[in-house]
């Protein structure tokens, strides 16, 4: 059994892959303290090290077990529709920014995995971001149109390797795909050593700024003089990131197929609900077949998860002639309100915090590229990109509408769940083994679990964040925030951040 037990679903990228690191069990002192082993954070700890730092790493659970762990693993520049926004919104100069950054963290993976030989399936591949429909197609070709004056060179076709035809695409090659796990194990072995340190199962619960800076975790404290929050959205309320970006939730299922029908390259499409195409090499030989989308809503928002990998594997059925799914995984991600993601201090005056969030499902190049600009910040180098993604940004120009609506829904999500009407005793004795619910008894709220023997487990239905009630997914058989994500085990116990601490058990009452 995996010693970080609290896998929700089964990734094809962590099935089965353990790193075993030590976790923290007294206090220490080092250069810098990375929290997170994600792309960012263990990408992060690897430049500093390389520059000559002593680093420690720390992770709530095991290295590439947050949302790096459950992604599609494209790297691209080609993040669907994204060019024409960013010219229209924010103008040529800032498209153009986003474009060669992504690009130059596809050249930084591959110059990582070469000059540490990482074997992690990195193979080179075209992006395709398609429409099957006549009313998409003005779109596709205003995008390859954008990111041609974004600097990309994007073409315009119709030729694919899916076994479907497509009525446009914008092509770019040279893109890349890879084995996220695989690599962030490798570059996380990088890290560990010569007075650096990488530590598992080691949650931070608070950090404070100062000379030195501490990180306080369950089993001891960790000075140092810079501190980088790299748990995809700070756990930290200062800065207040979880106002200005907001998780949405992904699915993806994955197959093995034979070689010859595994399409080569990268998919995503336009069109609603969005489908995402890869394939992977398969260690039993052939390929992995990997098809995701059906997201697009907040986390605990949707009482019935279990269609939306039903509806993954209706599709691979219908265009790919494979039925059922080996592997079935979701997470969220954080979108921005003003679409480019948070990198830098965490706040203005605070030349000791940083943070990186807000990637918007494309973490794994901007958070390559979040891993250079923090470890540059930190080293008193010059970094390009620095101001385009700048942290603490405010030009409300950028995001303010999406601010007021996403921020007054968690509003009215903490105002409605409160006063909502609701028989609880009944949706408790209805539950069946597997099943939870939210049960309102008396004024209180209380999340109810029923397990495979029968039995009942009762836990306090508030996130223990900022205190919004979660929902039940019953896919992941888990309970989830849709305020700002954090992600709790059937029997409570903290999966996914912001959050600190589990939802605390409770009893029913008479
Ligand atoms: C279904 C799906 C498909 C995607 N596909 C793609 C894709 O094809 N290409 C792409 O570029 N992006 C993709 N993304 C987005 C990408 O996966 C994320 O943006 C990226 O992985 C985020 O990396 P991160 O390092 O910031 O966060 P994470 O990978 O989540 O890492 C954060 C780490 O911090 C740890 N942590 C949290 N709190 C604490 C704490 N208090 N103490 C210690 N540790 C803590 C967590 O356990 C976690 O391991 C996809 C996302 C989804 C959901
Ligand atoms: S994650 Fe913020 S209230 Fe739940």
């Amino acid at each position: 059994m995996c010693m970080f037990a609290r896998k929700l679903n089964r990734s094809l990228w962590l099935e089965p892959a353990e790193t075993r690191f030590p976790s923290l069990t007294d206090t220490l002192d080092v250069d810098v303290v990375v929290i997170g082993a994600g792309i960012t954070g263990v990408t992060t700890a690897h430049l500093l090290k390389e520059a000559g730092k002593s680093v420690a790493l720390i992770e709530s659970s095991g290295v590439g077990y947050g949302a790096s762990g459950y992604t599609t693993a494209k790297l691209t520049v080609g993040h669907n529709l994204v060019y024409h926004d960013l010219i229209e919104s924010l103008g040529e100069d800032v498209a153009s920014g986003y474009a060669r950054s992504n690009q130059e963290a596809i050249e930084r993976i591959e110059a990582i995995v070469r000059d540490n030989s990482i074997d992690c399936d990195l193979e080179r591949a075209s992006n395709y971001v398609y429409t099957e429909r006549e009313e998409s197609v003005g779109a596709v070709e205003r995008e390859a149109a954008a990111a041609r004056r974004a600097g990309i060179d994007a073409e315009l076709t119709t030729e694919t390797d899916l076994p479907y035809p497509v009525r446009a695409a914008v092509r770019v090659d040279d893109q890349a795909q890879f084995h996220p796990w695989k690599y962030l194990a490798g570059l996380a072995r990088t890290v560990d050593g010569d007075g650096s340190h990488v530590l598992e199962l080691t949650r931070a619960t608070s950090v404070r700024s100062g000379t030195p800076c501490e990180v306080e975790t369950a089993s001891g404290v960790i000075r140092a003089a810079h501190v980088v929050v790299a748990t995809q959205m700070p756990f930290l309320d200062r800065g207040l990131y979880f106002t200005r970006a907001h998780p949405l939730k992904s699915y993806a299922i994955a197959t093995r197929v034979d070689a010859d029908s595994a399409p080569s390259g990268m998919y995503i499409s336009v069109d609603q609900p969005t489908r995402s195409i890869r394939s992977t090499p398969s260690d039993g030989g052939g390929r992995m077949l990997i098809v995701g989308g059906e997201g697009g809503h907040k986390p605990g928002d949707d009482p019935d998860t279990k269609s939306r990998y039903a509806k993954l594997e209706a599709f691979m059925q219908e265009r790919f002639g494979v039925s059922g799914a080996e592997y079935h995984w979701s997470t969220h991600d954080y979108v921005p309100v003003d679409k480019l993601p948070y990198i830098g201090r965490l706040r203005r005056g605070d030349d000791r915090v940083y943070v990186a969030t807000g990637f918007a499902k494309w973490g794994l190049t901007k958070g390559t590229l979040a891993a250079r600009v923090l470890s540059d910040a930190i080293l008193g180098r010059a970094n390009e990109w620095a101001e385009l993604y700048d942290s603490t940004r405010v030009d409300l120009r950028r995001g303010a509408t999406r601010f007021t609506k996403e921020n007054a829904g968690v509003g009215l999500r903490f105002f409605r769940d409160r006063v909502r009407p609701r028989d609880g005793r009944k949706d408790v004795e209805r539950l069946a083994p597997g099943e939870g619910t939210i049960a309102r008894l008396g004024a209180k709220q209380y999340a109810v679990f029923r397990n495979d023997a029968g039995e009942l487990g009762v836990l306090s239905a508030r996130c223990t964040h900022l205190g919004c009630i979660v929902g039940w997914n019953a896919a992941d058989r888990s309970w989830e925030c849709p305020c700002h994500g954090s992600r709790f085990a059937e029997d409570g116990t903290l999966v996914q951040g912001p959050a600190t601490a589990d939802l605390p058990r409770e009893s029913l009452p008479e």
